[in-house]
């Protein structure tokens, strides 16, 4: 199957490392161009030469990041055909924990950052666009540790939902993806706060027995951003192994 990928050009946020850099790296496998962004400018450099794309150095959280990658993908393209929002998770802890700058912080670079980036780049879209947010399993059901992703997902999912609504009769989509545990550094950083008797009790939670690859993920959020998803909009996909103990 064609995607139709081939000289589209996408934003990734957060596509320096992790679930951002795998999908950043599918959509070049099949012939897109992308613009990708991390906060550290040197793993933004790193990564944009390993890809072959233009690399910016910026923050979600920040309001003047939607027009500087706009104007870097007009600059270094010519055209804008869609968005992935991916950007560091929020810190873990209990909801009963967590302080209120831990959430003012987290609102700022998770929900807002997101809605601005995607409220921008859409104005900006024509038919064809496509928006995808990189939110949490944490959309259906809360994850033990993470109590301000459990506060913030649900949200983001029904802005996505309600921008799908608003921009479908544009012809463009807007969806989210729900990963549940892939083995990205962020992964990494969560699973070594926990034991090996929790680690070996979450994965049992999977029906496919396993994290996934990034790469995995990479692919289904390339394919949901593509021209061959072209009637797919206002769907929260899970990428979890199965995890997810309801539809
Ligand atoms: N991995 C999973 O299984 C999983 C499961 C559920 C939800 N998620 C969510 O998916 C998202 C991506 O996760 P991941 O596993 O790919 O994380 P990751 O491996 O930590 O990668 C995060 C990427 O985002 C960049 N980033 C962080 N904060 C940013 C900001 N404020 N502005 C711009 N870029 C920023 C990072 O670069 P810099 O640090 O240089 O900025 C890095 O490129 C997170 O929100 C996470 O909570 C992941």
């Amino acid at each position: 199957m064609d995607l139709g990928l081939r000289d589209r050009v996408y934003l990734v946020t957060g596509g320096s490392k992790g679930l951002g850099f795998a999908t950043a790296s599918a959509l070049v496998a099949e012939g897109a161009r992308v613009v990708i962004t991390g906060r550290s400018e040197e793993s933004v450099a790193v990564s944009a030469a390993e890809l072959g794309a233009v690399g910016v150095a910026c923050d979600n959280a920040d309001p003047g990041t939607p027009g500087r990658l706009l104007a870097a993908a007009r600059e270094a393209y010519g055209r804008v055909d869609g968005l992935l929002v991916s950007v560091g998770g929020p810190p873990p802890g209990s909801v009963t924990a967590a302080t209120d700058e831990q959430w003012r912080d987290a609102f700022e670079s998770v929900f807002l950052g997101a809605v601005r980036l995607a409220r921008e780049v859409a104005a900006q879209l024509g038919e064809g666009g496509s928006i995808a947010f990189v939110l949490s399993s944490s959309v259906r059901a809360p994850i033990g540790t993470l109590g301000i992703s459990n506060g913030l997902r649900p949200g983001l999912a029904m802005v996505a939902k309600s921008m799908a609504n608003e921009l479908g009769p544009v012809g463009v989509r807007v969806n989210g993806l729900l990963p549940g545990r892939i083995a990205t550094d962020r992964m990494a950083s969560l699973d070594a706060q926990s034991t090996p008797d929790q680690r070996t009790a979450t994965l049992a939670t999977i029906p496919l027995g396993r994290p996934g690859e990034p790469a995995e993920f990479g692919r289904v959020a390339a394919f949901v951003l593509s021209p061959a998803a072209s009637y797919l909009t206002g769907v929260m996909l899970p990428v979890d192994g199965g995890m997810l103990p309801g539809l």
